[in-house]
């Protein structure tokens, strides 16, 4: 392999915001936002390349060191669980993953609770936590839609505005943890390009905290 520092970018909205701030540290490169259907881009002069991928599949790149690091959303960190190191928070995509609910409903606790989810690892072990008996409703998409068709009682999903739950009838019961965009490095890359990977976390930190000053 090169030298080159191999950065796994979640295609979309945030992996755009991810790479700006990557940009405005130095590490810049050419047609990453351009509107093209490419998917790997190199600065040969910055040793730095980097990949489009789905964000849920950042975590497989990085474990595996098809990439050295990665930026994952810890919802999806949480939910996979990939064997590497969480390094940063870069305070980009915050948002909760939330338990909500239709409007008026209580838990009265009676029956199995059906909950409509794209993270059953994350439900699961809420509910267990709690002791209540679940039955999951693992969906891909437009989770909000299941209550409301009496598919399941509730939702475990991720809550940015609260737009979509106010739009649908539905409101947060209990917040299971707040989440945000996170750096994540392949463990052997950590150890024999650690002074490389440093330099990067310690420039995206110090954007990071200058731009949380500014606002
Ligand atoms: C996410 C999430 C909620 C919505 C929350 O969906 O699953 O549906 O955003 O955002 P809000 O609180 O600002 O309304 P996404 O847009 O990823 O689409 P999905 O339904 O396919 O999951």
């Amino acid at each position: 392999m090169d030298d080159y520092l191999n950065i796994a970018l979640p295609k979309g909205r945030l992996g755009e915001d991810v790479y700006s701030l990557f940009a405005s540290c130095g590490y810049e490169c050419d047609g990453v936002m351009d509107d093209s259907r490419r998917l790997v881009f190199e600065n040969p002069e910055r040793q730095v390349r980097y990949f489009w991928v789905k964000p849920w599949d950042v975590g497989v790149y990085v474990e595996r060191g098809a990439a050295d690091i990665g930026v994952a959303g810890k919802d999806t960190i949480i939910e996979t669980a990939p064997d590497v190191f969480e390094i940063g928070d870069l305070r980009l995509g915050r948002c909760r993953m939330a338990c909500a609910a239709p409007d008026g409903f209580t838990d009265d606790g009676g029956t199995v609770l059906r909950v409509a989810t794209k993270y059953p690892n994350i439900a699961r072990s809420y509910y267990s936590s709690m002791g209540r008996e679940i039955d999951i409703v693992k969906l891909s998409g437009s989770i909000e839609i299941a209550p409301l068709l009496g598919l399941t009682d509730v939702i475990v999903d991720i809550v940015e505005t609260g737009r979509t739950l106010r739009e649908n009838g539905l409101s947060v019961t209990d917040v299971i943890s707040d989440i945000s965009a996170r750096l994540i490095v392949n463990r052997a890359s950590y150890r024999f390009r650690g002074e490389q990977i440093r330099e990067l976390a310690g420039k995206l930190s110090s954007r990071i905290s200058e731009e949380a000053e500014r606002r």
